[in-house]
């Protein structure tokens, strides 16, 4: 393929990149949005294998990695469970974080790579190399530590070292210092190799500071890391479209780390400079496993049906849990049934519900449940009092009154759905504990608050046969 026919498939990818951006935005036009990213990635491998930068001798071997990564990406598509898939995408975004490691490393020690560059070009192709695999080093260490976290291989609790700010900014002139010394001539692998340890040792530090309530926010940050590291892999190797891709999906999750800020009411830059501003505060008993004393009211399947025959206005508040009973498809058979007796029935998402950005919207779009009853937080919070049943379907720390009544809590300051405000609110989950902070949830204490132990899908079934009896 001609270089000139490259970059027209290039602009073509890009634009359809842009275009799966506008459609991931909105449910109805989401679906459009993935085949128009599905179609931009075909077209931007083919340009890239049969371009002019490719030889034929390296073909096989290009051919051979595609081969086994995409086996390996296929089977881990097939066989992961939507309650793993926030892991799963840490997990890639750290190979891409490794990606722009090695291709920094490849590029300054391949000499074939720097010839010709001479002067300014010279020193600008070396900071390029420096900067990328900095940002790679962070992005690749950061996300290991966010899979565990996710994954409940590592605790979710901040980790804070004693002056924490200050090892930070003491990495970060080393950084500066270790990055003069790469600039000077012959200065070989040794600064850069330093530079790549103090970035792994930063991005593990920055993670783990980070409480377990804050972690959608690391998320989506790391997703903008693995976009800005793309963007360097793309100077590195002097390739256009991964530099507009890598900015692309570096500024896209720099906006959701924002939004997600302001659903959490935290400071984006207390974020990204790793735990600033997270409390101390030990986590709360239930989190160590005592559990808090308080009288809870518990329910049955069919008192709970007979409560929701007997409801003009209901509210579905789904999380965490509802995703790992994939309870989704009987919510929507009930939700069915009472619409068809003309109750008024409708879903809040809280933003950072369930393990990832949007998680509830995507199981609730599988269940075929209509967008149109299908609400935010903001758009819902109002209503609770005149709401005669609030179901709050595997949710905890979403729906917990301590985050506006307990200044000490983990989650102070993060808005809540306010559930207990509806006249009966009915929490379904198997036991007494508490959520992803590790908090106590003051809401199951209420006296208009019910509890229906069980597993999520086991016991809506038996609310819907109840429904139908
Ligand atoms: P959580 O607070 O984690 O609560 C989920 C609840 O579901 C648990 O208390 C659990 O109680 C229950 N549960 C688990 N399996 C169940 C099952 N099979 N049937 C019924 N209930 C079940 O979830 P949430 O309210 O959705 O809040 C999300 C939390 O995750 C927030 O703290 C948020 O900051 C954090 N987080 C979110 C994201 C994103 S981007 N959304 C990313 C990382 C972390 P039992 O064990 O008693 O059943």
């Amino acid at each position: 393929m001609s270089s000139s026919l490259a970059t027209v498939a290039y602009i073509g990818a890009t634009i359809l990149f842009i275009l799966s951006l506008g459609g991931l935005s909105n449910q109805t036009t989401a679906l459009r949005g993935n085949l128009y990213g599905m179609v931009g990635m075909t077209i931007a491998v083919l340009a890239t294998v049969l371009g002019p930068q490719v030889t034929a001798a390296g073909l096989p071997w290009i051919i051979a990695a595609m081969l086994i990564g995409g086996a390996i990406g296929l089977y881990a598509a097939r066989t992961v469970q939507m309650t793993q898939m926030p892991e799963l995408v840490a997990l890639m975004h750290s190979m891409v974080g490794l990606a722009a490691m090695l291709v920094g490393f490849a590029t300054y020690i391949d000499p074939a790579a720097t010839t010709g560059f001479t002067g300014a070009a010279k020193t600008i192709h070396e900071m390029e190399i420096y900067v990328g695999i900095f940002i790679g080093a962070v992005t690749f260490s950061g996300s290991i530590i966010a899979f565990g976290k996710l994954s409940g291989r590592v605790s979710g609790s901040p980790v804070l070292l004693p002056g924490r700010h200050f090892l930070n900014l003491a990495g970060l002139l080393l950084v500066i210092y270790f990055g003069r010394a790469f600039l000077q001539e012959d200065a070989g692998l040794t600064p850069l190799i330093v530079m790549t340890v103090i970035a792994l040792l930063f991005g593990v530090h920055m993670v783990m500071a980070i409480g377990g309530a804050d972690m959608p926010v690391v998320v989506s940050m790391l997703n903008s890391y693995s976009g800005w590291a793309a963007a360097a892999t793309g100077f590195m190797l002097s390739n256009d479209l991964l530099i507009v891709v890598g900015a692309l999906v570096g500024s896209s999750g720099a906006i959701l780390s924002y939004i997600m800020c302001n659903a959490m009411n935290r400071s984006f830059i207390s974020v990204i400079a790793g735990g600033f501003g997270t409390t101390s505060a030990k986590p709360t008993a239930a989190a160590d496993g005592v559990q808090p004393a308080g009288e809870v009211t518990p329910v049955s399947a069919v008192e709970t049906a007979e409560l929701l025959r007997e409801a003009k206005s209901v509210i579905i508040v789904p999380g965490y849990g509802m995703a790992v009973a994939q309870a989704q498809h009987t919510v929507y058979e009930i939700t069915k049934y009472l619409r068809e007796k003309g109750v008024n029935v409708r879903f809040g998402i809280h933003p950072v519900a369930g393990r990832m950005p949007g998680h509830m919207n995507v199981l609730l779009a599988e269940a075929k449940v209509p967008y149109d009853i299908v609400f935010e937080m903001d758009e819902l919070n109002d209503d609770f009092p005149s709401t005669d049943v609030t179901m709050v379907i595997g949710a905890n720390d979403i729906v917990n009154p301590s985050a506006q009544d307990d200044p000490s809590s983990p989650i102070a300051g993060m808005p809540v759905l306010e559930v207990w405000k509806s006249k009966t609110s009915i929490v379904m989950k198997r036991s007494m504990a508490s959520g992803y902070a590790g908090v106590d949830n003051p809401l199951f204490y209420k006296e208009n608050n019910r509890m229906l132990f069980g597993d999520a899908k086991k016991m809506l079934d038996e609310v819907l046969t109840s429904l139908k009896a």
